[in-house]
């Protein structure tokens, strides 16, 4: 049986329109998925949206709406938006479907059954933009510094609490036993170092809200949102728990770390679930220095992005110009530099070659040396089994580039017609260049699926689902029949 790969990305809130920084944490889900496919992982990627949260019931009443009725749109309008930027998820969750009420009502049950859920008061304050209480030391001028247009809202009332001060001791122990658990590292330092300052126990319910998931144990009350969406990741596997549970990866950024490292795992031990694998946390895009934020309203909307320009320029610059992780300024000029460096003139200069390389040759190609750079190969597989993006992609154009410096170096354009060797070079040079470039398009496959398939088939290699990074294929002369000289792969964008 094969192996399986479970990835997810956050599931967005549903009182808007997904951005551009929720579409770079899809776009790095749907890429390692894919890459997982063609190591021949069987492979689950949901997303969803979050729907159970104050902000959708605000939105909707802003918008003279029924909540549901909002919900159901705004679900629509996320799917037609991943639909349309070719992010092939299997699973997508709505928290208000009766599959995941009914998840969350089992879990809260087994803990409170188990002493971990029990009731109190709280007493304190919250931010509706962050949904997540805040103490004193949190605000700045009595305002959340990520959210500093809401009103922080003082909250007194009969609540239900999870013991997480329970499980500290357990979690520091699993990070010890789990140095892989975040990456990048140092971001996992960060709550380590939280919970080692001590854990206090949290809300998981709420008086006051109507909309969400009743308790099972007190009808009254409505699971705190983040108690919910988190284990959107455990319904859809639901199914198959044993198959798919843990997950593999969560794709979150760095705004939720906390919920996805230290409340989480706790919770899903708390249940009897084992905690996912790895967290893999990416920074914030920032425009002009500012967080890209609903809240804010400087979003750049990937859906005008891509019919501007193009799924493909979009992704390659935020993986190339965003190691994962860090922050970054998003920009314009930037991608198009990008675009133009890697993809119009390196990649496409390289097919160029072999294209006319194979017209010229055409009729007298007899024979198939396979050479190919194996440590190049490598070297991407460990990048992209690591989930670092930005060096797979790095070695992907860096093969590229040593493939066409080989071309330079072997100067086809200056062998002689009449001399001796003349076939025997020449062949030499357009086995190279079909083999490797043969690689470089499958290695980026995960990123560019489409132009890489146009390039596979230009070079008379068509896609098949039988094919992987290590095959040997034996190249018949034959395919160079269909060689054709035909447009850029990639147009240049400006002069
Ligand atoms: O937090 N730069 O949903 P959300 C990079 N519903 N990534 C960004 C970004 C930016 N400027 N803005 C958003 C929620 N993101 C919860 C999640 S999961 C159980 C519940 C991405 O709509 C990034 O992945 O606020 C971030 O964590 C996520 O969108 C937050 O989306
Ligand atoms: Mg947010």
């Amino acid at each position: 049986m094969a192996d399986k790969f479970y990835i997810t990305t956050p599931i967005y809130y549903s009182n808007d329109v997904p951005h551009v920084g929720h579409a770079y944490s899809s776009f790095i889900a749907d890429t390692l998925a894919y890459y997982k496919r063609l190591e021949w992982f069987d492979v689950k990627f949901s997303t969803g949206v979050d729907e159970n949260s104050q902000k959708v019931v605000e939105k909707a009443q802003e918008n003279w709406m029924d909540v549901m009725q909002y919900a159901d749109m705004m679900a629509t309008k996320h799917r037609e938006l991943w639909d349309n930027s070719w992010i092939r998820y299997t699973d997508f969750v709505r928290t208000t479907e009766p599959r995941h009420r009914e998840l969350v009502q089992k879990v809260l049950q087994k803990s409170f059954d188990n002493g971990d859920i029990y009731e109190g008061v709280y007493n304190g304050m919250y931010c509706v933009g962050c949904e997540w209480f805040k103490k004193e030391s949190d605000l700045i001028n009595w305002r959340c510094p990520d959210h500093p247009n809401k009103e922080i809202q003082h909250l007194a009332e009969k609540n239900y609490f999870f013991r997480l001060s329970k499980y500290q001791d357990r979690l520091l122990e699993f990070y010890a036993n789990n140095p892989d658990f975040v990456k990048p590292r140092y971001k996992f330092n960060e709550i380590i170092e939280f919970v080692k300052w001590g854990l206090e126990d949290f809300s998981v319910s709420r008086e006051t809200n109507k909309f969400g998931i009743p308790l099972p144990f007190d009808a009254d009350q409505v699971t705190y949102v983040w108690y919910d969406a988190l284990f959107n990741y455990v319904t859809y596997c639901q199914e198959d728990e044993s198959k798919w549970w843990p997950a593999d990866v969560h794709v979150i950024g760095k705004d939720i770390i906390r919920f996805h490292g230290i409340y989480w795992p706790a919770m899903l031990w708390s249940a009897w679930y084992e905690a996912p694998h790895n967290l893999l946390v990416t920074g914030y895009l920032t425009l002009d220095g500012q967080k890209i934020s609903k809240s804010i309203g400087n979003v750049i909307s990937p859906a005008e992005y891509i019919e501007e320009y193009s799924r493909d320029m979009l992704l390659l610059y935020l993986f190339m110009g965003f190691p994962i992780g860090e922050d970054g300024d998003f920009d314009r000029a930037q991608a198009i530099l990008m675009y133009n460096a890697k993809l119009s003139n390196n990649l496409w200069n390289l097919l160029n070659r072999f294209i006319a390389l194979s017209l010229k040759l055409w009729g007298t190609i007899t024979w198939d040396v396979w050479k190919v750079w194996n440590e190049k190969i490598e070297l991407y597989q460990s990048c992209m089994n690591d989930y670092n993006l930005r060096s797979a992609l790095e070695t992907a154009f860096e093969y590229a580039s040593e493939i066409n410096k080989y071309v330079d170096d072997n100067t086809p354009w200056k062998i002689s017609i009449d001399t001796e060797e003349w076939t025997k070079n020449l062949n030499d040079i357009l086995f190279i260049l079909i083999s490797n470039l043969r690689k470089i398009a499958i290695m980026l496959l995960p990123f560019f699926d489409v132009k890489m398939r146009e390039l596979l088939s230009r070079i008379g290699t068509p896609y098949d689902d039988t094919l992987t990074l290590t095959e040997n294929l034996s190249i018949d002369p034959s395919v160079f029949h269909v060689v054709e000289k035909g447009e850029p792969l990639y147009m240049r964008i400006g002069k």
